[in-house]
């Protein structure tokens, strides 16, 4: 009775990371020690409320079989840490769009099936929320299912560094429809932005003037592959964007992609250089190697997007949710710092703030 009914746009590494960690945590209740999960219960829900009843996707493998098989068929690589029954949700065909160029079809085929209906299959399936999680560079495909969303009257939580939730005429467009709408770009629950953002701050609050920093990455799964190829310029934008938020004065910062290693699989190695001064002018470095799994470094923010965006549902609350978009999406509507937006989030929960 109290489902979240979910619709998935785009079935990789996070994706099955999401519905694995479902299935993982279902018996997790708050109090028990549960590793990796900081949230048993979100906005008034469980783990075990969040329900998938439709799911799309474009290659061979995952279009036409049952989501259960769909999340490990290739090229995902996540690890499996679940195990999951079958699902009964058959993975559609959505339009390709630019969700798959000619550099991710090293790594997969486009499906032959034809196009599916997406509007009738999110409304004959009930669903509430979308979740895209469509490839980083994929601008064309997440506004279709973001319009598709708007046309089902279904709320819509983008994962993708594309700009929808915080593009002010888009958030209109869910506003004037009376639908909820988050993103942009999932927050890892500890990926290397939040690492150096807590970092900066850290050293902010200690004194130590931030001369100069960067941050790379080099991941083995398909969006690494996309990062490298077709999103690069974009997703350094992003994450500079995010990582700036923590500096009170300009200084010049990198974050970004910077390889795909076909080896590492789902992992990804992020590194960190910090150059700054302290008292009397003192020299400071930093040098830090993080190793990652990408899929379910997404999963927590994942399903407190979900369980908040119902809330926002049963409040009926409509336009685009800055509390939780700041709290968890690299490029929200209004950005501000982690510690601000998580108050955000409690002042939100507790009906003490509106969106
Ligand atoms: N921890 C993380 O992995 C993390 C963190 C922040 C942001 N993100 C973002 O989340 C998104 C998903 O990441 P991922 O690692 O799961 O990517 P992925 O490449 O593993 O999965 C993308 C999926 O979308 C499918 N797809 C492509 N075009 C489509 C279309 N037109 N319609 C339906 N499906 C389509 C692909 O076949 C694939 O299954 C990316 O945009 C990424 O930037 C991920």
């Amino acid at each position: 009775m109290n489902g979240i009914k979910v619709a998935l746009f785009g079935i990789g590494n996070c994706a099955s990371a999401l519905i694995q960690g479902v299935e993982y945590y279902k018996n997790t209740r708050a109090g028990d020690e549960s590793i990796g999960l900081s949230h048993p219960d979100f906005a008034g829900y469980h783990v075990e409320d969040i329900e998938f009843v439709a799911a799309f996707d474009v290659v061979e493998g995952k279009v036409g079989v049952d989501l259960s098989e769909a999340i490990f068929a290739d090229p995902n690589n996540v690890m499996r840490f679940a195990k999951i029954e079958k699902m009964g949700v058959k993975v559609s065909k959505g339009p390709v769009k630019d969700g798959i160029d000619e550099k991710l079809q090293i790594l997969t085929n486009i499906s032959k099936a034809s196009d599916d209906d997406v509007v009738k299959i999110l409304k004959d399936s009930g669903a509430e929320i979308g979740v895209c999680l469509l490839p980083g560079s994929a601008e064309e495909a997440t506004k279709f299912y973001a319009q598709a969303c708007l046309d089902a009257g279904v709320a819509f939580i983008n994962g993708v560094p594309i700009r929808i939730a915080s593009d002010p005429e888009w958030a209109k467009k869910f506003e004037e429809k009376g639908i909820p709408l988050v993103g942009d770009d999932i927050q890892d629950q500890l990926g290397s932005t939040v690492l150096h953002r807590n970092i900066l701050q850290l050293l902010v609050a200690r004194g130590v003037k931030v001369d100069k920093s960067y941050q790379l990455d080099v991941g083995g799964g398909a969006e690494s592959l996309d990062s490298h190829y077709r999103g690069r310029m974009r997703k350094r934008g992003v994450k500079s964007g995010a990582i700036s938020q923590d500096l009170p004065y300009d200084a010049p910062l990198v974050a970004g992609s910077s390889d795909f290693v076909p080896f590492m699989d789902n992992s990804r190695d992020s590194y960190f250089y910090i150059h700054g001064r302290q008292f009397g002018g003192a020299p400071i470095k930093i040098d830090i190697r993080m190793e990652v799994t990408d899929g379910p470094n997404a999963g927590p923010i994942l399903m407190d997007a979900i369980r908040g965006t119902k809330l926002a549902l049963k409040r009926g609350l409509s336009g685009a949710l800055e509390s939780i978009s700041a709290y968890g999406f690299k490029m929200p509507p209004s950005p501000t710092t982690m510690y601000r937006a998580e108050r955000w989030v409690e002042e939100f929960l507790l009906g003490k703030r509106k969106l």
